[in-house]
């Protein structure tokens, strides 16, 4: 039932994305949404009435530029609407006073329930505070946000997202077996993104044994998250910092064989860099996440080797399940899981996560799934996520 309902979501979503012109770094809004932020007020579909009406649910996403955001913030609004709440949507170009600004004016709208993923972390404690002092319930969505007036996480399970792209790397150089040593380099995220560590650490935590073992060596040396991040997860910054890498540490000829990339948007940056200016000729590994259309391209294409699939559908129905427990004063905790007849996996966990020290967050973590080009079509066109277009690549569903 659950699952149906993501799987037309899906379908609108998709149409959604078509509309606002694909993705990657050149998306254009949504129609009706300002790219520049600023509060878009949607008009709800009182459909189910009931503990639903009349009450608003505001939805602060960080920004189009990135195109899953633009998935997100669209299934959400869909999702709340048909459940019958008004929605405020806003994307905030990645500015964080801009999102601060976005987030008053909900609060001054009368929202009563908060759903956000923040551009910084630890930027939001203003306006944390004011929703924490009216009493109006906050989700933080995919990203935490380091203020103890968080209610509840809703994310996947952001450490194994990295756990999966280092197990990819180590098994497809079978460093169990290989002699190598074998030479790779990291790309991080944005420092300011609470999940970017996560991903790092759970790669990290992977190869290091390699790494320790000479298996695999770090040419450049850069092994640091706080040296391989990429500010505000920019396809540029990524493209620039592997450029001065292959520069200076493989024009020899020394051979790449890995580059481990926490997302889409960064591997996009790095992928276009090894085209450019890498001398060898080997392919290179290279990993990514969330499945946008110009990675799935990259990877049919044989240019980047997989990324992790986040079902956002998923994640949109959890976090409706929740706000609706929420808003209607009932227990949720693990129980909401075993009600809900979610048809996919997910995890009520009370202690990977805080927001400040020793302030543990009740999360519900999703499960991420590795797309390769090898089963691209049965994870995510089966499902209805996309379908192949006539050119043979992947496309948003109704494109
Ligand atoms: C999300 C990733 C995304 C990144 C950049 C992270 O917080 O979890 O899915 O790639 O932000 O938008």
């Amino acid at each position: 039932m659950k699952k149906t309902l993501a799987l037309i979501l899906a379908a609108c979503m998709s149409f959604s994305l078509v509309a606002c012109g694909g993705g990657g770094e050149n998306s254009t809004p949504n129609p009706g949404s300002q790219s520049t932020g600023g509060s878009q007020v949607s008009g709800s579909q009182t459909t189910t009435g009931g503990d639903a009406a009349g009450k608003t649910v505001g939805i602060a996403m960080p920004t189009q530029s990135l195109e899953r955001w633009n998935r997100d913030g669209a299934y959400l609004d869909e999702q709340f609407k048909a459940a019958g709440y008004k929605t405020i949507v806003t994307y905030s170009d990645n500015k964080n006073e801009q999102q601060v600004n976005d987030i008053q004016n909900m609060l001054s709208q009368g929202v009563d329930l908060l759903i956000i993923a923040a551009i910084d972390g630890n930027g939001l404690n203003t306006v944390m505070n004011d929703a924490g002092a009216a009493n109006i319930p906050v989700i933080a969505y995919d990203r935490l946000i380091m203020n103890d007036n968080v209610s509840y996480y809703v994310s996947f399970d952001n450490y194994t997202v990295g756990k999966l792209q280092g197990t990819y790397v180590k098994d497809t150089l079978d460093l169990d077996n290989a002699a190598g040593p074998f030479n790779i380099e990291f790309t991080g995220g944005d420092p300011a993104d609470n999940n970017a560590p996560f991903f790092f650490n759970g790669a990290m935590d992977t190869l290091k044994p390699y790494i320790d073992s000479g298996k695999l060596n770090v040419v450049s040396g850069q092994t640091e998250f706080s040296v391989v991040g990429t500010e505000q997860w920019k396809t540029e910054a990524a493209l620039n910092r592997a450029q001065n890498v292959l520069a200076s540490y493989y024009s020899d000829g020394t051979k790449l064989d890995a580059w481990l990339c926490s997302n889409d948007s960064t591997a996009l940056g790095v992928t276009q860099a090894v085209l450019s200016d890498y001398a060898g000729g080997n392919s290179v590994i290279i990993t990514g996440q969330d499945g946008d259309v110009a990675n799935l391209r990259n990877i049919k294409d044989g240019v980047q080797s997989m990324t992790v699939y986040k079902a956002v559908a998923n994640e949109a129905v959890v976090t409706l399940d929740l706000a609706k427990a929420i808003l209607d004063g009932k227990t949720a905790d693990e129980s909401l899981i075993s009600a809900s007849g979610w048809g996919f996996d997910c995890a009520f966990d009370t202690e990977s996560y805080e927001t400040t020290p020793g302030n543990k967050c009740p999360s519900f973590l999703l499960v991420p799934d590795v797309v390769t080009a090898d089963n691209m079509e049965e994870k995510l066109v089966t499902p209805g996520y996309y379908k192949v277009g006539a050119d043979g690549y992947l496309e948003a569903t109704n494109g």
